[in-house]
């Protein structure tokens, strides 16, 4: 049998680590659900031509990171990757351009053969919006406002800071795309091997290029605002415009191009450097043509996505769960009672633990450890007058109940 390790990059998120993860996951939602999106759950796997037509055969994620099979049934498969092109195709498959625009909530697991280090897995988790059916830049402030917000809701605005960058229209970007390959033809001796092969394939990427040699030739490349047309640059004009309005601080970055080749127009990453190497927290752009490749009718998008785990790595710890109340049977004689107790008071909405073994002490050892809030300690002696003795755990208190009137006597214990 092969080793019981999970396999490298994927993680068991135990239940400590869960609630982190769901913090993160709520409060998105929270958030997003004030801006008016809505939640929406794709297949996890999709025919892989949906993700390689869609997020382009020259990016790491179509050329190296798909955990891509046959199934039975020899369909290519793909587990996806993203959110987006998934989004995009339920879009087409379930006709819904008579509906816009539509704003899109989700989250779930997404799979990339990368290599793992800290804040990057093969399986990851995020949590995406997409607003579908609107070209004006309004929608691209709004989206970003988004993110933005969801950071200041989890408390760590401080600790990230927005890129901001256009990509154009595709006019502009093929006239920025030849002056580029001029500009870095002259250097292509010293640029890395797959700097090399991105400059017939996708030279833009260069411009995120983490090699040093790479880097320092792009730092005097051309930029795309070079390159802009009027049109394009009014629309990220706008949207500067936009977040200086709602006071959201960014820099203007021009090497940030993503790794997505979907992207036209307005490209941002929320960024941070306490997580190390692995620094984009929230990252996303616009894509107007995406759609119309994808065979659908032409439909302008805008989203992002979020890493789970990277923001759950940067949250304070959330609260644990509701504290329980202990049910202690003080001998085996009132264990069927306390069953029957705790049945009842956990239908009257309490949380209600039930230890299986061990004497009163035990018990209450385990209830402290547990951090129960009461403890509701059942005798032989006041069973029989139909009292049981409830103790506050945190002042030690006790005090005879009613078996009668428990539930409300424990009102206040109430989560
Ligand atoms: P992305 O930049 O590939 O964009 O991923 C978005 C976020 O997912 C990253 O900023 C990061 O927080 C997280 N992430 C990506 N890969 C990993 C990994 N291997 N391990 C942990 N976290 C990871 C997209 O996926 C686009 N679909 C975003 C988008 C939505 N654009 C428009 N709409």
């Amino acid at each position: 049998m092969a080793s019981l390790q999970p396999v490298r990059g994927t993680h068991d998120i135990l239940p400590e680590q869960e609630r982190r993860h769901r913090l993160v996951q709520e409060t998105a939602h929270d958030v997003a659900s004030r801006y008016g999106f809505d939640e929406i759950s794709l297949p996890i796997f999709e025919f892989t031509e949906v993700f390689a037509r869609s997020i382009g055969e020259t990016s790491d994620i179509v050329s190296k990171e798909m955990y891509t099979f046959s199934d039975r049934g020899d369909e290519s498969i793909t587990l996806r990757p993203e959110g987006t092109a998934g989004v995009a195709r339920a879009f087409i498959s379930n006709g819904l351009a008579q509906h816009l625009p539509l704003k899109f909530f989700y989250r779930g697991p997404m799979f990339r053969y990368e290599r793992p280090q800290k804040g990057r897995q093969r399986q990851f988790h995020q949590v995406g919006v997409e607003l579908l059916g609107v070209d004006q830049p309004q929608a691209d402030v709004d989206i970003i406002a988004l993110g933005a917000h969801v950071l200041e809701a989890l408390n760590i605005s401080d600790k990230a800071t927005l890129e901001l960058n256009t990509l154009g229209d595709p006019e502009s970007r093929i006239a920025y795309r030849e002056i580029l390959v001029a500009y870095l033809r002259q250097y292509e001796s010293s640029l890395s091997d797959d700097s090399r092969i991105r400059l017939e394939k996708n030279p833009l990427r260069i411009l995120d290029s983490k090699n040093k040699e790479d880097r320092k030739i792009v730092q005097d490349a051309p930029t795309i605002f070079d390159s802009l047309n009027d049109a394009s640059k009014d629309f990220f004009k706008t949207v500067c415009q936009g977040m200086d309005a709602l006071k959201i601080p960014y820099t203007v970055n021009p090497h940030l191009v993503r790794g997505l080749d979907y992207y036209g127009h307005t490209a941002f990453e929320f960024t941070t450097d306490a997580l190390g190497a692995q620094g984009a927290l929230i990252a996303g752009g616009r894509y107007d043509g995406l759609i119309k490749q994808m065979g659908g009718p032409p439909t302008p998008g805008i989203g992002w996505a979020a890493g789970v785990e990277r923001l759950a790595m940067m949250v304070n710890e959330p609260d644990a769960q509701n504290k329980p109340i202990a049910i202690v049977p003080v001998g085996d004689g009132q264990k069927e009672r306390a069953q029957l107790i705790a049945h009842q008071l956990r239908h009257a909405g309490f949380s209600i633990e039930l230890g299986y073994s061990g004497n009163m002490r035990k018990r209450l050892n385990r209830a402290n450890k547990l951090n129960a809030c009461a403890a509701i300690i059942l005798g032989e002696d006041e069973l029989a007058k139909g009292v049981a003795a409830v103790r506050d755990m945190a002042t030690g208190d006790q005090q005879e109940v009613s078996l009668e009137s428990l539930a409300d006597s424990l009102a206040r214990y109430r989560s």
